[in-house]
């Protein structure tokens, strides 16, 4: 299969950039399932029922989040509606919406989609390794899915890294966020699942992380808050991940996605 993963989108900035994009991507690069991070969607924080349909409806198979999922409070209802729609596993039981889901591509294929986050730096949640040991037991790679994609949404690059090894085998991806700043450490792990330490965010880099560096900028130098954050509004960057599975559903071809913006291009050499 011929997958696109997608980091998080900032803002109009990056909602504007994937929404022209995407169909195209999907075309030319003859695309089997793609997932979209949009926890930063809406004004950089968490993300609507009108941009999540957007989103889909500009090629977007899922679309996951992470520690902003509810920032829009209209979410907690909207994600019990779309399944789709992937917060992060390991929150409590009884939280709203789904950690993870099997997914029908367009050629009827099914994807395993996952979000996960990290705990380093993060809200201690519940253990992400324990949690991804019941999401891969009850529907194993190669088996029960074609394909199998985790969104480890995470602060710590060790934590990300150790993820990746802890599953490798097992999944067909598992592609870092929440940093939103790219890695170039973007390989398939030993035993076949391709990996990336952070995707990098679709978002003006002009920026703090995707905001507009003014507030960000006085709160490091003063310490006292004066504004809210707002994203940059400038061009966005693209960034992702491109893989291609085999029959197993483990990866054999892995490749960094930047396209517009301020950072270098790249864009898949094997299709
Ligand atoms: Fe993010
Ligand atoms: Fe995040």
């Amino acid at each position: 299969m011929r997958l696109l993963f997608v980091g998080d989108v900032v803002g109009r900035s990056g909602r504007t950039l994937v929404n022209a994009q995407l169909p195209a991507l999907r075309d030319k690069w003859r695309l089997d399932f793609v997932i979209v991070n949009g926890e930063n969607a809406a004004g950089g924080f968490g993300i609507t029922e009108a941009i999540c349909e957007e989103l889909i409806a500009s090629g977007a198979d899922a679309v996951t989040l992470g520690n902003h999922w509810f920032d829009q409070r209209e979410a907690l209802v909207y994600i019990a509606r779309q399944p789709r729609l992937i917060r992060p596993a390991n929150y409590p039981a009884g939280t709203p919406g789904q950690g993870a889901n099997l997914i029908e591509a367009k050629d009827g294929r099914k994807v395993l989609v996952v979000n996960m986050m990290g705990r380093i730096f993060m809200d201690t949640l519940d253990d992400p390794f324990r949690r991804i040991e019941e999401e891969l037991a009850a529907c194993p790679l190669g088996r029960n899915c074609d394909a199998a994609v985790i969104d480890f949404h995470a602060e710590a690059t060790s934590e990300k890294q150790a993820f990746g090894l802890f599953v490798d085998g097992r999944a067909s991806l598992v592609v870092g966020t929440h940093t939103h700043t790219p890695s170039a450490d973007h390989r398939i792990l030993p035993l076949g699942t391709g990996f990336i330490t952070d995707a990098g965010m679709t978002g003006d880099y002009e920026s703090v992380i995707g905001m507009d560096k003014d507030e960000p900028m006085r709160r490091f130098t003063q310490h006292i808050p004066v504004a809210r954050f707002e994203p940059a509004s400038g061009p966005a960057t693209l960034c992702g991940v491109a893989v291609e599975t085999g029959e197993d559903g483990l990866a054999r071809k892995i490749g960094p996605v930047r396209i517009g913006g301020v950072l270098a291009p790249a864009s898949p050499d094997f299709w």
